[in-house]
Order: structure tokens, then sequence, then C-alpha cells
């Protein structure tokens, strides 16, 4: 059996960038209500907020749905000529923001642009009679932004601009996510150094686990991948590049369609995968499979666990082990027409590693699917 030790998490009182979690991420895409309505329908978010013409903008609407503590924004243009069209236009639907919770958003940034990080919003304070947030941004890898959120004098719904999004005739049942376990981005050659040194440097996070091209490969392709973490444990950002191979690995597929670096996936974790797999699938998400056989041999490689292997095996969903539990997951297709984003659900029992000893099945599983698509060669 293949083990993984997480190293302790540093010493938060030395964490010169706290971070209380994920506050939202926003996603660019080219029909903002239909996506809503599809992360409500399939994945179980509910109506949350809104903003555009009824709220006074003329360039862009923006719906935010949510379940527990998971925020999305789907963010389009209502006219030509724009910022977004154009982030559209090159990447296709995928995420533009990665907003983080913080105490102090002038704080945040001014340490932040201190350390090297360039700037994409300057500390602004939005008020309303709800009262206020403070927010600002900096970019990370591509043209993906950080944006440091500071709520803790405001308590409204969102944020200032956004008014209550009430659809009292249509909200389905939540599937069960819960919050962000992680979220994965894909960078270019010989870039994951960079972007580690990046996150070290500019934010104080730690590289806590390291999988070389040799973790990572299959007979045809081949990636690398370091996991960064803040202070708190509460942000884990693995970051991949690309790694020689016979044929081309799923990075490059992505950073070919994506037309630069970007979000490769979100994780959202469960308490309940089995049912909360059986949910999304019901509901239309679809997912990748592994073959059959990868449950033959699943008990002798991570022992025993709570679930029966039947409804994994009906399910598709994978079971991996390190020095400190277990974990559960299964991974979506992508969830826009290029094979960019895609997301993970993920169930903890104990474990905090991402699921090493899944690597090949899964990559295998994605070949196949890159094979279909004629992207791999
Ligand atoms: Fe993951």
């Amino acid at each position: 059996m293949e083990t993984t030790a997480i190293p302790k998490i540093h010493d938060t009182a030395q964490d010169f960038m706290p971070i209380n979690g994920t506050d939202y991420i926003e996603l660019y895409v080219g029909n903002s209500k239909q996506a809503a309505h599809f992360y409500k329908t399939a994945f179980g978010f509910q109506s949350y907020a809104y903003a555009g013409l009824e709220t006074g903008l003329t360039d862009r609407e923006s719906y935010v749905v949510v379940q527990d503590k998971i925020r999305l924004v789907l963010t389009s243009p209502l006219r030509s000529g724009t910022d977004i069209g154009r982030h559209i236009d090159q990447h296709g639907d995928g995420i533009k923001v990665v907003a983080l919770w913080v105490d102090d958003a002038v704080y945040a940034y001014n340490t932040a642009i201190s350390r090297g990080a360039k700037s994409y919003m300057e500390p602004e304070t939005l008020e309303d009679e709800s009262g206020k947030v403070v927010r600002s941004g900096i970019y990370t890898y591509g043209e993906t932004v950080h944006i440091f959120m500071e709520r803790k004098d405001y308590h409204g719904t969102f944020m200032p601009g956004f008014k209550k999004w009430e659809t009292p005739d249509y909200n389905p049942e939540p599937t069960g996510l819960k919050y962000v376990d992680h979220m994965v981005g894909n960078v270019g050659w010989n870039k994951m150094d960079y972007w580690v040194e990046f996150y070290e440097k500019v934010m104080g996070f730690v590289n806590i686990l390291s999988f070389d091209d040799k973790d990572i490969s299959t007979e045809y392709t081949a990636l690398m991948s370091k996991v960064m973490s803040n202070g708190n444990g509460r942000i884990k950002f693995p970051i991949n590049e690309p790694a020689e191979g016979k044929k081309k690995s799923q990075v490059e597929e992505y950073l070919d369609f994506y037309e630069g670096e970007g979000v490769q996936h979100i994780a959202v974790a469960t308490d309940d995968i089995i049912t909360t797999v059986r949910q999304l699938r019901s509901r239309g998400v679809e997912f990748l499979r592994v073959p059959d056989n990868y449950y033959d041999a699943v008990t002798d490689r991570v022992g025993k666990i709570d679930e029966d292997i039947a409804p994994l095996k009906e399910l598709g969903i994978l079971v991996d082990r390190d020095d400190e539990g277990y974990l559960l997951q299964i991974f979506t297709r992508p969830v826009e027409p290029r094979p960019t984003m895609f997301f993970e659900i993920i169930q903890r029992k104990g474990a905090q590693s991402f699921g090493k000893g899944n690597f090949k099945a899964l990559f295998e599983a994605i070949e196949r699917e890159q094979e279909i698509r004629g992207t791999l060669h």
C-alpha cells in the first residue's frame, strides 16, 4: 500500500496573509442565466443574488448561486466589446475570479503587492444600507485573479450592487455539496515552480506535497504537480504543469483549448459521496469512468472501508488511502464545450492527500476521452 504523509501546516501565528476561506468563484460564461439554471438543476445550488439591468448595470449580468459554503458567480456581458466578452472569446467559459475571504482587504492587497504581486484592483469600498465590503485584487496565473473580500461590516445579500435573487417556484434540492476542498491550476511548461514561488513569496503559502512525472504518468502521458496550502490549511491550490510523454497530456490539452493558463478543477466536499453522486448523476452530471476491474483490487489496495464496494463500483467512485485515513473521489467530465474546467467531488475520511493511488486509473480514463476527442497524439 502506498502512503503519503502530509506535513503539518505551519504555525498560523507566523502567517502574514491570514485567509478565512474561499469567498466565491466567478465564472465568465456565454449565458449567465442558463449557466445559473444548470448549476441549480444539475448540481443543486440555490438562487441567491443578482446584478444586471435591474440593479443599474449596463455592461454585464451576474447570477450568484449558493450551496452550503460554496458561492458561484456566473457573469456574462450585455453588449459587445467588453473585457468579459473578450475573455470568453479567448478562453471559452471559465473561471476568472477566485475570491478569498480576509479580515482586512487593504492589508492583504498592500502585503501582496509589496511582495511582488501584480495589481488587478486597488482596494475599494462598496456600501449600501446593509453595510460595506472592502475588496482588492491581484493577478495569478494566466488571466485568473484573486480578489480579497472583507465583509465583516456587511449584513446584506452577497455585496453592495446585488439584490436578492428569489425563485420561489423553482429551487431544486441541494445535493450535499458543502465547501471548496481544493482548486487546481494548470500552468505552462516549466512554470510550476514559478507559481509555487509566487504563492510562497506573495501569500505565505507552503508546498505541502509534490508529485513528479513518475508519480503522475501512464504509458502515454505525464504531468507534475505541487500542492500549495495557506497557513490554516483552508486554501489548497495544487499547481500542475505538463511533462514529456509519448502523447499530449491532459494539461497540454487544457492549455491548448483554454488558450492559456487557468483553473483546471474545483474539488467540492460532501459528507456522503454515494448519495451526492447518485443525485448528481440522476440530474445529468456526467462523470469519468474507470474500468470495472479497478474495483477488483481496491480492497487489497486501501484495506477496510466503511462503504460497500458495490455502490462505489456502480457509481464509479474512486478510493485512496494515506497515513491518516482514506478518501473517496470522482471527477466530472468538462462542464463546458471546450475540454477545460471540471469538478471533483470528494469525501475525506481522515485522509488529507489528493488520491495519488488513483492517478493512473484516472488519467487513463481521461486519455480514453482525449482519444475520442482526437486530442491524444
Ligand atoms: Fe483534485
